[in-house]
């Protein structure tokens, strides 16, 4: 379900509305759920349905960006890309461009829209070779570039970075284990004997044209932001210091820098804090470009819930926290720059919040 708010000089309008996929349609029509969940076996599913692990629901519900003025939600195993109206949530339907992508594959969730350029760039990843593709959609909604990523198997990448000119595409050596999976099993196994591994490729470049850094075992499931400093590429994101655990608080993730070295190939890396935050949000005239705030979440021991704001400047590492009281917990919180502000903080962050 998509929740909306209009904020118009003093008042505020919601709305929501159901983005109705095929599955979505399709469970409707049949009056019961036709798959099964994400933590049961795929034989519990009566049709063949999307995603990676496949047998799933299309639930475009992991991502929503904004592109061409339209929404564009999408699904974190892979699914189709549903667009709506984001004033009306009026359906549009899915997105003509996927017309351009390989059959069964779908698209994952954190697309990533360049202000810039208006471009949409994505990515999918499935159980099949070559396990990834890298794809851009131009500003009038056309796929302009589409190109297989050649990964050692298949793997469980959540997001990836751009910068004015590259794509960064992730390889986490926290996947399903492939003897598990010859039993259609999807046990997920965190290799601490394998690197981390980004691949680095020219938004519009060839297959050939991916260049691979290797950096410490970790598993991230966002990036704060990517950019280029002369040849090298910055990444911030969250690394996790121990993937197996549901809980945030459990995975120990903390904001991190990779740098890649375009001319020597060298990684350096490290923590640019240590404290726990995720779901780090920037003001979006800053995607792909140098910046330095961030505005991510707290989050309580056991659950995956999200108890407060960190604000954090990665230049002086400066943390500032908003703490919700006991019992108040909020949503992924994005940052909206106030109309014709010229400095990167002078916006505000949104966010839902509700009590249990
Ligand atoms: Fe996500």
């Amino acid at each position: 379900m998509l929740h909306s708010i209009f904020f118009d000089g003093q008042s505020a309008q919601y709305r929501n509305r159901f983005v109705r996929t095929d599955g979505f349609n399709a469970e409707r029509e049949a009056g019961r759920a036709l798959w099964g969940g994400l933590l049961e076996r795929p034989e519990k599913s009566e049709r063949e349905g999307w995603g990676a692990r496949t047998a799933l629901k299309d639930s475009s519900s992991t991502d929503v960006v904004i592109h061409r003025g339209r929404v564009a939600t999408s699904f974190y195993q892979c699914g189709d890309v549903y667009e709506l109206d984001p004033k009306t949530l009026e359906q549009l339907g899915k997105a003509d461009w996927l017309a351009g992508v390989t059959p069964g594959w779908g698209v994952s969730a954190h697309t990533k829209v360049d202000e810039a350029t208006d471009e949409l760039l994505f990515f999918n990843y499935s159980k099949q070779a070559p396990y990834m593709h890298y794809g851009v959609v131009d500003g009038q909604g056309k796929l302009v570039h589409y190109i297989p990523i050649e990964l050692p198997g298949p793997r469980l990448p959540h997001d990836m970075g751009f910068t004015d000119n590259y794509a960064v595409l992730h390889d986490f050596p926290f996947f399903w284990d492939p003897e598990a999976l010859k039993h259609n099993a999807h046990a997920v196994r965190f290799r601490t004997d394998m690197p981390t591994r980004f691949g680095v490729v020219p938004r519009r470049g060839r297959p050939e044209d991916v260049r691979w850094f290797e950096a410490k075992p970790t598993y991230a499931l966002h990036v704060i932001n990517t950019y280029e400093d002369g040849d090298t590429i910055v990444m911030d994101g969250y690394a996790q210091k121990d993937p197996t655990h549901f809980s945030l608080v459990e995975t120990g993730c903390h904001a991190y820098r990779w740098r890649m070295n375009l001319r020597t190939g060298e990684v350096t890396e490290g923590p640019l804090e240590e404290a726990l935050s995720e779901f780090g949000m920037i003001n979006p005239a800053h995607a792909g470009k140098p910046y330095r705030f961030s505005w991510a979440v707290t989050s309580p021991p056991k659950f995956f819930a999200m108890n407060g704001l960190v604000r954090l400047d990665a230049e002086t590492g400066h943390r500032q926290e908003y703490p919700l009281p006991d019992g108040v917990f909020l949503s992924e919180s994005p940052m909206a720059p106030r109309q014709g502000s010229t400095a990167e903080d002078d916006g505000y962050v949104v966010t839902f919040h509700y009590g249990c």
